[in-house]
């Protein structure tokens, strides 16, 4: 019976019966759901490979961060934001908010558990999810085999960073560091650094480099949308949220870059070419966020931060240009973005592309077939997540009570063999 493991596996893994969903990761995404079930009193449990929950947030993100979007947008379902909260909280008071949010549901995740592999159990219609838990140096880690019928995807957009092949980066000989692991621009004081990448992450980066007396060189390799967060003192996102309701995407698109023409100007002379779909289409089909001006562009205009093309290869302190310039570089911070790390561990699924994206464009891709789920994959930040979230516990729920009713008898022959949470 496939429900039992094979003689190998019964003595080296530990195997557990989960009466509800597993969760797999307590990002905000995974939180939401968690907090959803408990709502409608479902049972489940949430796997996190870090210690924390938010771990992205509270681990991987700098210091001067903030929410892009007005705090409205970013709220988890069942619990807005403290009013006394600003209109862009800060990663603090995001972090305070999603720990408050944690104990309120009491949340629970099994931190230091990393997915390697799920699998769905044809034969008997079960998830199987094997985890591996960080154990002392030199003992091999704890390995554990979850059982469940119900499993959600809640690993996030940005599970792991995208690190480019650079040619001669290991003779560069100064320090290359990923975004992920910039906290602030206080180490860089006085020195050269070369930013590779400008979505919002990399101009983000820049600015707190000049705040910190540092001489930033962004590398734009193509073509970017900078909007302005605010139009006329309203958010930009907020805008474009509510022409949507009236008016079709290109025209939306239309009107943003005519808006941000008049609040940024033409940005061509600085080294910035727009992209020739709109910003709204290119997110929608290729995924490429627009980045929200937060000050990064009065940097650029003044010179703080210089603009330049692609790199060609790095020799020692140095990086040459595709425009045949070389400059002297210090240190190189890589903020060439994220990547989802779904179809390392998700086993013959064809509900995920090879992107670690569900293929079914939003509003489709948090339902798959077999009791499997996805949560925070819809390109729209937060937001929608929470619509996900929200989904995603009103199905399962629906179906819960009837289907623990019918697997009892079943499973009850097989708890001899298994613990039970
Ligand atoms: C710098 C930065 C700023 C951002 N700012 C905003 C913003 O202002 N507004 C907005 O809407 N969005 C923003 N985003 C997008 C961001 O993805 C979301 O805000 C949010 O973090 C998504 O939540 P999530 O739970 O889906 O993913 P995550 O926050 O990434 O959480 C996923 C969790 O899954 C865990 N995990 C991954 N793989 C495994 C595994 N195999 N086993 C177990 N656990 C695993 C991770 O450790 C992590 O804790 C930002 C992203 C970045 C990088
Ligand atoms: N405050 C905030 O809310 C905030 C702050 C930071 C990030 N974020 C969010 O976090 C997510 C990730 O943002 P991100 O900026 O880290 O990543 P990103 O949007 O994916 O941007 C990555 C950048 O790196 C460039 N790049 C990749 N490989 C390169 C290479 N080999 N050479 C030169 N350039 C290269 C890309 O250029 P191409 O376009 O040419 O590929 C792009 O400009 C986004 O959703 C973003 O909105 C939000």
């Amino acid at each position: 019976m496939a429900l039992v493991p094979d003689h190998e596996d019964f003595f080296s893994r530990r195997c557990v019966w989960v009466n509800g969903p597993i969760i797999v990761g307590a990002g905000p995404s995974g939180l939401a759901v968690g907090a959803c079930f408990k709502d409608h009193g479902v049972p489940f449990v949430i796997l996190e490979r870090s210690d924390c929950i938010a771990s992205l947030w509270q681990k991987r993100t700098y210091d001067r961060l903030k929410l892009h979007l007005p705090k409205q947008f970013c709220e988890l379902p069942k619990v807005p934001f403290p009013d006394d909260f600003p209109e862009y909280p800060t990663r603090k008071q995001f972090i305070d908010y999603l720990e408050s949010y944690a104990r309120r549901f009491d949340l629970q995740p099994r931190f230091n558990e990393a997915v390697q592999s799920a699998k769905y159990d044809e034969t008997c219609g079960l998830w199987r999810v094997r985890t591996a838990s960080a154990s002392a140096a030199g003992v091999a880690p704890a390995e554990v085999e979850y059982i469940c019928r119900w499993l959600v995807v809640a690993t996030g957009e940005n599970a792991e960073t995208v690190v480019p092949d650079m040619e001669g980066i290991e003779e560069f000989g100064g320090q290359v560091i990923h975004a992920c692991d910039y906290k602030s621009g206080e180490v860089y004081r006085g020195k050269r650094v070369l930013v590779v990448g400008c979505g919002n992450s990399g101009m983000e980066v820049c600015l707190d480099l000049t705040h910190h007396d540092a001489f930033p060189s962004m590398v734009v390799r193509d073509s970017v949308h900078v909007l302005p967060r605010e139009v006329l003192g309203k958010s930009t996102f907020e805008l474009a949220v509510l022409l949507l309701r009236w008016l079709p995407l290109w025209l939306v698109d239309k009107i943003l870059l005519v808006l941000s023409w008049l609040v940024l100007g033409n940005l061509e002379k600085y080294g910035i070419k727009r992209p020739a779909v709109g910003p709204l289409e290119l997110k929608n089909t290729e995924g490429k966020t627009p980045v929200l001006d937060i000050g990064a562009l009065g940097k650029i205009r003044s010179g703080d931060i210089k603009v330049v093309p692609g790199i060609k290869q790095f020799t020692r302190g140095k990086v040459e240009l595709v425009d045949g310039r070389a400059i002297d570089v210090d240190a190189v911070i890589l903020a060439t973005g994220y990547r989802s790390n779904v179809c390392s561990w998700l086993q013959d699924s064809d509900f995920f592309s090879k992107n670690g994206f569900p293929r079914q464009p939003f509003p489709h891709g948090w339902k798959g077939s077999s009791g499997l789920y996805a949560v925070g994959f819809t390109r729209r930040g937060l937001s929608g997540a929470s619509l996900d979230a929200t989904r995603i516990a009103d199905d399962i729920s629906r179906v819960w009570r009837e289907e623990t009713k019918q697997a009892k008898q079943f499973i009850a022959f097989h708890r001899r063999c298994i613990s039970q949470i």
